[in-house]
């Protein structure tokens, strides 16, 4: 049953994790007004009358996680996705602050197409959804948008995403202007000129499945061109999807010089390596590609040294007819929503994060690159919107892409058994998720 939200939620008894204030302890929290009200450590006992109440006992409680990279698809993609779905999906994943890319039709490099985000969101989504500007009109990597209307307009960053900031002037010019506004700019770092025709990481795989390659130094090279530009604008820099190991190595020198950036990796290229495309599977594809053991150990290596700051899904939903094809003519992209957690709690159980680290860079870190002027976001502390996940650490469950909220069920981990799963979710208070696996019961009663 989903709670009304007209009467006080208490989450009760459950393992409070909250990087922001360094807390880890047993305890119960109170959602009054759409706010957290109250959260501590003794028991409130009995649960008061007239309370919700979702027993928690089991259970970790988080701030909600925020997303700094997804794709919602509308408008003009609303066949792979739509705020609605794609929001439902996050709340089924545990994300209540999502970020969306610009790359729909007509692309977000306008006030008025900011503006339509923003409303379809406040009629159907389900989570807050943020959205991300173009760098360039049209994304054609020519002419900088207008990037003072952009933030006025609510992006809370420019990326042109999909594509690189290819001309290396306009990534200057636009970092550059970012000054104005405070917004990073973020890239996704790839000379096209180097992947062109590419469908996988290049390597023995990709010889052996006769499949063109891409191989690492196209991320590197404008990762690196990224860094010295931002070194020489002083703008702020933030590293879509980083997979190779050369690439933290980059970041990891260019934040020991002080040049402002930041970066992020997705689960999928923390958890599976290229050897997934063998069989062609179609889900397996996506840009950049799925990378090798000895890259992911260098981006596990950088999360815990906070060469890179957090965790971003990059979730990429596509029909069934953009996948259903050959491997070269297949769209890029994994729907990761409902899958980040499940996969990312695989490192948690092998001892390569702590549950707390996995918990920051989902929450608190994520809030920082967005700043303050969008709420208190990735906290649990009194008086901030009451976004909160509730997850099952050790719940083992079987990825069945039917069951997605989410259009896009094109992921390679289909069939796949994950241990870690998100029970409830809520947003600004309301509860916009719940696992069939708790009750929320009424008037005190748990
Ligand atoms: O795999 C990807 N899919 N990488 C991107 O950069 C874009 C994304 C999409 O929009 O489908």
């Amino acid at each position: 049953m989903m709670n009304n939200n007209s009467n006080p939620l208490l989450i009760y008894n459950g393992h409070i994790i909250d990087p922001s204030r360094g807390i880890d302890e047993i305890g119960s929290l109170l959602i009054t007004d759409g706010k957290i009200s109250w959260l501590g450590v003794e028991e409130i006992t009995p649960p008061q009358p007239g309370y919700d109440v979702l027993h928690a006992q089991g259970l970790i409680i988080c701030p909600g996680f925020i997303d700094l990279h997804c794709h919602l698809r509308q408008p003009g993609f609303e066949e792979k996705e739509t705020i609605a779905t794609g929001t439902q999906a996050a709340a089924k994943g545990g994300f209540t602050t999502i970020c969306c890319m610009p790359n729909t039709n007509p692309p977000l490099d306008n006030q008025v197409n900011i503006d339509y985000v923003k409303s379809v969101t406040a009629t159907e989504g389900v989570v807050c959804v943020l959205p991300i500007g173009c760098i360039s009109k049209s994304r054609q990597g020519k002419e900088l948008t207008d990037m003072g209307e952009l933030a006025s307009a609510g992006a809370i960053a420019y990326s042109d995403d999909g594509e690189p900031a290819a001309n290396s002037r306009l990534m200057r010019q636009a970092l550059d202007y970012s000054l104005a506004s405070g917004l990073p700019i973020i890239d996704h770092c790839e000379d096209v000129t180097l992947t062109e025709g590419g469908v996988m990481n290049e390597g023995l795989i990709s010889t052996k499945l006769g499949l063109q390659g891409m191989p690492a130094a196209a991320e590197e090279i404008i990762v690196a061109r990224d860094l010295a530009l931002a070194q020489l604008t002083g703008g702020r820099l933030h590293i879509a999807h980083t997979t190779t190991e050369g690439s933290v190595d980059l970041i990891r020198q260019a934040k020991e010089k002080g040049i402002q950036v930041s970066a992020e990796v997705t689960p999928h290229h923390l958890t599976l390596t290229e050897e997934k495309v063998v069989g062609y599977d179609t889900n397996a594809k996506v840009n950049p590609p799925l990378r090798t053991k000895r890259d992911i150990q260098a981006l596990i290596q950088g999360l815990n040294d906070n060469t890179i700051d957090i965790i971003a899904t990059d979730h990429a939903p596509h029909t069934e007819a953009d996948k259903l094809c050959e491997f070269a003519l297949a769209a890029f992209g994994i729907s990761g929503f409902e899958t980040a957690l499940g996969s990312l709690m695989s490192l948690v159980h092998d001892g390569q994060l702590t549950l707390a680290t996995l918990i920051a860079k989902l929450t608190c870190e994520p809030a920082r690159i967005i700043g303050n002027k969008y709420g208190r976001l990735g906290t649990l502390a009194v008086g901030s919107p009451a976004d909160v996940t509730i997850f099952d650490p050790d719940m083992a469950w079987v990825v069945d892409t039917k069951a997605f909220a989410s259009k896009g069920k094109n992921t390679p981990l289909a069939g796949s058994v994950l241990k870690g799963k998100v029970i409830a979710t809520t947003s600004q208070g309301r509860l916009v998720y719940k696992d069939d696996s708790v009750e929320v019961n009424t008037n005190g009663k748990y």
